[in-house]
């Protein structure tokens, strides 16, 4: 049995504007643009989920409602659909507890840090999860069922990590590595956000993926900016190092950049090819394709 207190309770920032894929995104938040047949928000929420996570805690924005009204009943939708004898397993995964989804408003945009922040009254005292849901984890177990099996042995803080090629480090948060504990699991010796490539510490980027202790918040409350003009929360993890454990799981399995276009659409080739209901067709379609 584990000794720490268990992760009930995620943060998943949602206030972004979305400006990357405009105009998809003008009326409709990016986090609800499908991967085939899911929106981004599905994949994260389900992978918290799995983890054990009960309380989803969204940090959302003006224009953003829609994302609350996903994991709500659409009555209408389910009257008509059982009149008419239809699949409503297609909806399972939308359902909440009552109670169990929160939302908090970021009014300004003032960075990762100050949006994480923003959730500091619900999330409380507890040890906590964020999941950044432009960043699509494709794995068994998922991602942060991973991490949470490593902190269930090492306690404190978990960031998810995997290598980029160097020249990709500084559009993330990128770590320093300490003594390494197994094959997937290190400690951290120092953290540092969007490094320039000459001066990051290693290609180990930490990928949206983090199990953090509650002083975070009050670290964040006085965190000045830093990258970016921008409140952020590495710099703010950075601090918690040396005073508390901070460990990187290296995530065993895929990961899609769905904040980038070309990355949306690998998520969206590769989530196709591997469905049984479509994967021969979509397949036959693309050799089609490169054939050209
Ligand atoms: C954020 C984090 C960064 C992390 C990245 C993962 O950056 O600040 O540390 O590596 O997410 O996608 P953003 O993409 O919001 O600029």
């Amino acid at each position: 049995m584990s000794q720490q207190k268990p992760i009930k309770k995620a943060v998943f920032p949602v206030a972004g504007l979305g400006t990357r894929f405009l105009p998809a995104t003008k009326a409709i938040p990016k986090e609800l643009l499908p991967i085939v047949d899911r929106p981004l928000i599905q994949y994260a929420v389900d992978e918290a989920r799995e983890a054990g996570i009960e309380q989803i805690i969204f940090v959302t924005g003006r224009g953003k409602t829609a994302i609350v009204e996903h994991f709500d009943v659409a009555f209408e939708l389910e009257a008509t659909m059982k009149e008419r004898g239809k699949d409503m397993s297609v909806l399972e995964p939308t359902r909440a507890t009552p109670g169990d989804i929160i939302t908090v408003r970021q009014q300004v945009p003032l960075g990762l840090g100050h949006a994480i922040w923003c959730a500091r009254a619900i999330v409380g005292d507890e040890p906590f999860a964020i999941l950044l849901p432009d960043e699509l984890m494709v794995g068994e177990p998922g991602c942060m069922k991973q991490m949470v099996e490593a902190y269930n042995e090492v306690g404190g803080n978990l960031i998810s990590v995997l290598e980029v090629p160097q020249k990709e480090v500084s559009s993330y948060g990128v770590i320093a590595p300490g003594a390494s504990v197994s094959d997937t699991l290190t400690e951290v010796a120092g953290l540092v956000e969007k490094p320039p490539v000459a001066e990051a510490p290693s290609n180990k980027i930490i990928s949206g993926r983090y199990i953090l202790q509650p002083e975070v918040m009050r670290t964040l409350e006085n965190q000045g900016k830093g990258a970016g003009g921008e409140i952020q929360l590495t710099d703010a993890m950075a601090k918690m190092i040396g005073n508390q454990p901070f460990h990187a799981v290296t995530f065993a399995g895929s990961r899609y950049d769905c904040g980038s276009k070309t990355g949306f659409v690998e998520a969206t080739l590769a989530l196709a090819l591997q469905r049984e209901d479509m994967g021969e067709e979509v397949r036959a379609i693309a050799e089609r394709l490169l054939a050209k």
